[in-house]
């Protein structure tokens, strides 16, 4: 087996012989099985002769003020031994000194699909997501880079990103991953106590049962879902909403192309969560 080649510099990182195709997998670390999902997708897409790179960095641009940045999980050595067993061939791994200097003044902003869900709840964290994301394209050369329909307007904003400023990487989308109960796997889902674990299962049922019912208001189907959450005495709703899946605005009927989306936190943990409809 190949030596996984470990970098932590932007220098390191553009000194890298380049690959024929080279396929990123960007996270935030605490890496889980979604991750090893993301990263055997990755292998398959980069081919023989390709490689696959994965970017661990937490972004401090993409968490909002008085959010989980400080206990955000860093497990370091752990991480480095799932990359290995996982195929990975780089790692890069950059301080945030490295990545931000003191004076930085450019981001990339969204400013359409941004102002829905996410966006709304979480001000300043798409243009967070972003800019980092054009930096990891530019700093390894990623002909091709993954993400997950988990975080279903992330994948959107990044595809408009690419599309508007005409990057040259290849958008890849990758299924939800669910723990077996059906919890969509997270880094953050390792806050939860034992009793919010159990019943943060609510906010997959409360999906399946909503676009399951046949219902065509898209107001009955959030108020299925809703209801579905309510069973989950610790469950904090934030928002359930139905929106077209392409603009991220309201929808009602449900059409098609609708995405049924929520947030719900439990304690001091915010899980988020999304299903298609029609
Ligand atoms: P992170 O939360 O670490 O997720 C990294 C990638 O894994 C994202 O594309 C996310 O959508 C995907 N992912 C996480 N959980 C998933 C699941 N259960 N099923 C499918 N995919 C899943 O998302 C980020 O980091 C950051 O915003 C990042 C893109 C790295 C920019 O900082």
């Amino acid at each position: 087996m190949i030596n996984m080649r470990i970098v932590t510099t932007i220098a390191q990182a553009q000194a890298q012989p380049n690959a024929k195709c080279r396929v990123l997998v960007p996270t935030m670390g605490a890496l889980h099985k979604a991750h090893g999902e993301m990263v055997r997708v990755a292998r398959e897409h980069a081919g023989h002769d390709g490689e696959v790179a994965l970017s661990i960095f937490v972004n401090p641009l993409q968490f909002e003020p008085g959010s989980d940045y400080e206990r955000y999980p860093r497990p370091e050595k752990t991480d480095e031994e799932f990359c290995e067993k996982a195929g990975v061939d780089l790692l890069f791994r950059p301080s945030v000194a490295e990545m931000y200097g003191d004076d930085r003044s450019v981001f990339i902003e969204e400013s359409s699909l941004s102002n829905t869900l996410e966006g709304k709840s979480r001000p300043g964290h798409f243009r967070g997501v972003c800019t980092v994301v054009a930096k990891l394209f530019n700093i390894l050369s990623a002909d091709a880079a993954l993400f997950g329909e988990k975080d279903f307007q992330q994948l959107a904003i990044i595809r408009r990103m690419v599309r508007d400023l005409n990057f040259k990487t290849s958008i890849i989308a990758v299924p939800t991953v669910r723990d077996d109960d059906g919890l969509a796997c997270s880094s953050r889902n390792q806050y939860l106590n034992a009793d919010e674990r159990e019943q943060a299962t609510v906010l997959h049922k409360a999906l399946f049962a909503a676009a399951n019912a046949g219902k065509t208001s898209a107001r009955d189907v959030v108020d299925l879902a809703r209801k579905v959450i309510g069973e989950a005495p610790l469950a904090r709703i934030d928002y359930v909403e139905v929106v077209d899946a392409e603009t991220f605005q309201s929808v009602d009927p449900v059409r098609a192309n609708s995405l049924l989306a929520l947030a719900v936190v439990f304690g001091k943990t915010r899980l988020i969560d999304n299903i298609r409809l029609g």
